[in-house]
């Protein structure tokens, strides 16, 4: 039986962008309820919000000091409740991001493990001795420098982060971290949520740290090996979930798996593990290597859509899928740069956007839309360092610089690549002032693009409305439900049928900035064609990024 979370398009809003009510500069729930008529006009089913709990903001609301209350730059209760509220009023539904793998330092319990070493909460976290001040083990985070820290308690140990040192992994080998975790989980799933994004879940087991990998670097080494997909990871999240669909069974636990391989998203998925329903993976993204400069780390350098390598990694992720869960489908989110800045093409912006939209939303999947992708709109450009507020910037910026590039090439290249500077205010209308995003200055600001739903509104070309027809088609029955191949074809060329009963659609799609010649489909009927096709016996030659969904 179809259930709803199997036909819904995803919305992701990064609630401190998204719209400010307040007039601080800083966006809010009443602000997210105020565009809910936008976002049902889009085609949009479900919300999810990057997290909203109190923070002390060290991570944008990813370092959590009290999961049972709403940071007050945000909102509060009262608020939440009013938004689920209006969501399921307008038969839409809600995802929390649930932030289960580590806190922040001033949560409550990290307060206590540092107050009382010998007290209940110590075990709460991880914790390692180290009596000669010497680093537990050379284990790098992905925040940059060791995942060890020294307890401020001024004792011989240090404690354990994967990520900003202020956020202390959880130690879900202690029942008691398990049990409040999921008591947190339930209060939410009881104030009427549909579902929740499982952030870091991969991370929660740890391989014992006596161990090193092996290499003779002096500086830690980031080390998935001892902390990603740990064999306790997945009893962990069975007892989790399970104990929530009990609560709730039709919940929606949509996992975060940075790292997962094709094969690990069947383990996350597959119905019977009682996990999650579906799993983001960061490897369905493939990008162009071969342009790299290699005295740069990777990581910040333009790169550009690898579109046969990526062809290839959805070909294996929707067959290993199918008939096993969902796919998940997206472009961007609030740790990369937008799509408009990453891949499309700037001579012809506007349509490889439309291309690129059609190609991965119309597969089999759940799309989620990163707040303003719908518009184009791209990443902020900032004019200085400290605007992008994280401090990997610099080592970035300085080693470029010291092989030659100049200031304005290595800020360029963090603005186009940096995920601060995918999370820049909504662009609502651009006669008001902060397009319509707030009176005040917004937290976050730089120059960028204007791209706003105002104009986009008034012009039926726009990309706006191209999204509006898209959505409409991905929710028909055949492009939720339908089984999915994707054909061999000329490089460029991207090109997928789905077939349901006795219905079937092709989607084409000329992913590249030269005309490609393709065998002719055998459907007929035109649902969207964007560019332009000409056709020559049994071969139709579609333009530099043109689109075509025939259907009969
Ligand atoms: C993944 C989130 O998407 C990211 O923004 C965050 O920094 C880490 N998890 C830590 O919570
Ligand atoms: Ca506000």
């Amino acid at each position: 039986m179809l259930k709803w979370y199997d036909q819904q398009v995803i919305y992701q809003i990064y609630p401190k962008s998204f719209q400010d009510t307040n007039q601080d500069g800083i966006g809010d729930l009443r602000g997210v309820i105020q565009r809910i008529p936008y976002l049902k006009q889009l085609g949009v089913t479900t919300i999810w919000l990057n997290p909203i709990y109190v923070s002390p903001q060290v991570d944008n609301g990813y370092d959590v000091s009290n999961y049972y209350a709403i940071d007050q730059s945000l909102g509060t209760m009262a608020d939440v409740e009013a938004l689920i509220a209006a969501l399921h009023a307008n038969g839409m539904f809600l995802l929390l991001d649930f932030v289960m793998n580590h806190t922040s330092d001033q949560h409550p319990w990290f307060q206590d493990a540092v107050a009382h070493p010998q007290g209940l909460y110590r075990d709460y976290y991880l914790w390692a001795d180290a009596p000669a001040k010497q680093l537990p083990n050379n284990w790098g985070s992905f925040f940059g420098g060791s995942v060890w820290e020294p307890d401020p308690g001024a004792t011989d140990q240090y404690y354990f982060h994967l990520f900003d040192r202020h956020m202390p992994d959880l130690n879900w080998k202690n029942p008691e971290v398990r049990h409040s975790m999921l008591e947190i989980a339930k209060f939410w799933v009881d104030k009427g949520i549909d579902g929740l994004r499982l952030d870091a879940f991969i991370h929660i087991d740890k391989a014992d740290f006596h161990q090193n990998v092996p290499n003779q670097s002096t500086e830690p080494t980031i080390a998935e090996e001892f902390y990603a997909h740990l064999p306790h990871v997945q009893p962990y999240l069975s007892k989790f979930c399970g104990a929530l669909r009990e609560l709730k069974p039709d919940i929606f636990i949509l996992g975060e798996a940075a790292s997962a391989s094709p094969e690990l998203l069947i383990d996350y998925s597959r119905p019977e593990n009682n996990q999650c329903n579906a799993v983001i993976t960061f490897r369905s993204l493939v990008d162009r290597e071969d342009q790299l400069d290699p005295q740069l780390p990777a990581e910040f350098q333009p790169k550009g859509l690898d579109v046969e390598g990526m062809k290839r990694q959805l070909t294996t992720i929707q067959t290993k899928l199918a008939g096993v869960s969902l796919p998940v489908l997206y472009w961007s989110n609030h740790d990369m740069a937008r799509v408009a800045t990453r891949y499309a093409s700037p001579q012809y912006h506007q349509r490889s956007l439309k291309c690129l939209a059609t190609m991965l939303y119309l597969q089999r999947g759940i799309p989620i839309i990163y707040y303003g992708e719908e518009l184009g709109l791209e990443n902020l450009q900032f004019s200085d360092l400290t605007s992008f507020n994280d401090w990997t910037v610099q080592p970035f910026y300085d080693r470029a610089l010291a092989v030659g590039y100049s200031s304005a090439e290595a800020l360029a290249m963090l603005n186009q690549t940096h995920k601060m500077a995918a999370r820049g205010p909504m662009q609502w209308d651009a006669k008001q002032p902060n397009t319509g995003f707030s009176p005040a200055t917004p937290w976050l600001h730089g120059t960028t693009k204007i791209a706003d739903v105002a104009s986009e509104q008034a012009d039926s070309q726009s990309l706006l409305h191209f999204y509006q027809r898209l959505l409409r088609l991905k929710q028909t029955a055949l492009f939720t439900q339908g089984n999915e191949i994707i054909q061999a074809t000329p490089a460029g060329i991207f090109r997928f049928t789905r077939q349901l009963d006795q219905t079937a659609a092709t989607v084409t799609c000329n992913l590249s900035n030269q005309p490609v010649t393709v065998m002719t489909d055998t459907t007929t009927e035109v649902q969207l064609l964007e560019g332009s096709v000409s056709h020559s016996g049994q071969q139709t030659t579609y333009q530099p990024w043109t689109l075509t969904v025939t259907q009969n």
